[in-house]
């Protein structure tokens, strides 16, 4: 916004072409009469300046950067309360003045580190993204030039479009179209879009009126899919929960059954979702037994892989994934565990036609001239950051083997709670070992009468002592500890003193009924 203000100059003392101060003059008034010439001047100052030099906060900045990266580079003892500041901070209103700069970063870096870092070593709850430090510089830059891969962006796009190869290249997904999305849950949702628009053409115009549709999934699928089904008018009633095996993956013969028995009722199969690495114990659905009925029956088969599909890329558990090149699309998330900062998702299809029939638009504002599509034809975004730098950048920096050594040792540290829980006495672990990297373990000291309510107390006072951090999940009805190895900062010793801390919180509350 240009801003125009009046500065008042007695005639003659200079300055009357530009004034003194460096801003631009734009047009001036002289008059005979008045002793006084006024200027008129748009402010070449541009708005929104620093009260320091910009290159002054960068380095400030990046100071303070340097410093969350070593900090992250071996546990904490205990996490911080919110001190006095920070609390206070959070009281204040908008603020219509400025601060310096200087302080305003202290005091974000403050909040950050009273905050709960996925970044760190333990942090060993829900499924964590650990902030790899080139992915960091990679957001930094893309946010410098802010560019939009909306439409072409030139250089950008082809990146973008690069990045997507080298994801399917690393999984081993035959891919012939992808975008970068904010996550699973869009991957997801676009990816159950494309099926439906194969499964009813015309459906994303004219809606599913009448006609009955279904996707399948096993008890184990993520609340995205539940949502996705919800979102595109199929509706959560269809989502059918198909049953599991003693390892928790979807039996392919109730899949089979279940298509055949809609089929049967006129309710047309639009989807099946196989899930490579659940949320819950890390189990991967059997592709290959999947997508023979998918094949057989003529079914979009999608493979949400957002947590797990990067181990596919590794020789202990490739076999794992066998059928997964059968599928029609699957999603990645590079925020999980491929290590990079939230939010970096990867949706890929085998058909380079599926996300274009269900998303692209042909509108006055977009003009498809120098594409046949834009990534905003296949994706469900307009704004859309440039989330594929990082990434690219990643693999450019530490090479693709890097990342398979990382998820080794992640997978290696899972082994190593599994067998050291499963040795003790304390501890309970699940019959099967994990096929991932997450390794649900529970207490059961002697004399504890409710494992459950011990269990969940355990959780508690774990987060509240703050040397781990990691989530209760419910699993059966059971309260169970869910730690998830997915950081490339965590060591042999991280696990060893996971186990050590719920001990010993565990044993005293088992003992006086305080962790305290
Ligand atoms: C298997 C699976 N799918 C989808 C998602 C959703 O991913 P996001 O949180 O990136 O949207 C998750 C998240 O944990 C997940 O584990």
């Amino acid at each position: 916004m240009l801003t125009t203000t009046s500065i008042v100059r007695p005639r003659g003392t200079g300055c009357y072409a530009q004034p003194c101060d460096g801003r631009k003059l734009t047009s001036s008034v002289p008059t005979e009469s008045a002793p006084h010439t006024i200027v008129f001047v748009i402010a070449s100052e541009r708005p929104l300046r620093l009260d320091a030099p910009r290159e002054e906060a960068l380095e400030h900045a990046a100071r303070l950067v340097a410093e969350a990266w070593r900090s992250f580079d071996s546990f904490r003892p205990e996490e911080p309360a919110l001190d006095e500041r920070v609390r206070r901070l959070l009281e204040r209103a908008l603020p219509d003045e400025a601060s310096p700069v200087h302080d305003a970063l202290d005091d974000a870096a403050r909040i950050l580190d009273e905050s709960i870092a996925q970044a760190r070593p333990r942090y060993f709850a829900f499924i964590g993204s650990s902030g790899l430090e080139i992915g960091t510089l990679g957001d930094l830059l893309a946010h410098s030039y802010d560019i939009n891969l909306a439409v072409d962006a030139r250089a950008a796009t082809q990146i973008e479009d690069q990045a997507v190869r080298w994801v399917s290249e690393f999984v081993g997904f035959p891919m012939s179209a992808g975008a970068f999305t904010s996550g699973g849950t869009v991957s997801n949702v676009t990816a159950i879009a494309a099926a439906r628009e194969r499964a009813v053409p015309g459906s994303r115009h004219a809606g599913l009126g009448a006609r009955r549709t279904a996707v399948y999934c096993s008890q184990e699928v993520h609340y995205s899919v539940t949502r996705a089904v919800e979102l595109l008018g199929i509706g959560s009633d269809n989502l059918r929960a198909i049953e599991t095996d003693g390892l928790r993956r979807m039996r392919p013969e109730a899949l089979n059954d279940a298509i055949a028995h809609d089929l049967a009722e006129g309710v047309i199969p639009v989807a099946v979702v196989a899930t490579a690495g659940t949320t819950l114990t890390g189990g991967i659905d059997p592709l290959d037994a999947v997508a023979e009925v998918c094949e057989a029956r003529g079914v979009w088969m999608h493979v949400d892989g957002a947590y797990g599909l990067p181990a596919a890329s590794v020789s202990s558990r490739r076999e794992m994934f066998t059928g997964l090149d059968r599928a029609d699309s699957c999603s990645i998330d590079a925020h999980k565990w491929l290590y990079l900062p939230k939010a970096c998702g990867v949706v890929l299809v085998r058909d380079d036609e599926a996300l274009a029939s269900a998303f692209s638009h042909e509108q006055g504002y977009l003009p498809h001239q120098l594409h046949e599509l834009h990534a905003a034809d296949i994706t469900l975004e307009y704004s859309r950051p440039f989330r594929a730098l990082k990434l690219w950048l990643a693999f450019r920096a530490h090479g693709a083997a890097q990342f398979r050594e990382a998820i080794e040792r992640n997978l290696a540290e899972a082994d190593l709670l599994y067998r050291r829980a499963q040795h003790t006495e304390d501890f309970e672990v699940m019959e099967a070992p994990p096929q991932l990297s997450i390794v649900p373990i529970r207490h059961v000291p002697r004399g504890v009468a409710d494992v459950n309510a011990h269990n969940q107390a355990l959780a508690d006072a774990i987060q509240a002592d703050g040397r781990a951090y990691l989530a209760p999940a419910l699993i059966d009805g059971e309260v169970w500890l869910r730690p998830c190895f997915v950081n490339f900062r965590t060591t042999e010793e991280d696990v060893v003193a996971l186990l050590d801390v719920a001990r010993e919180l565990g044993d005293r509350l088992a003992r006086t009924g305080s962790a305290a």
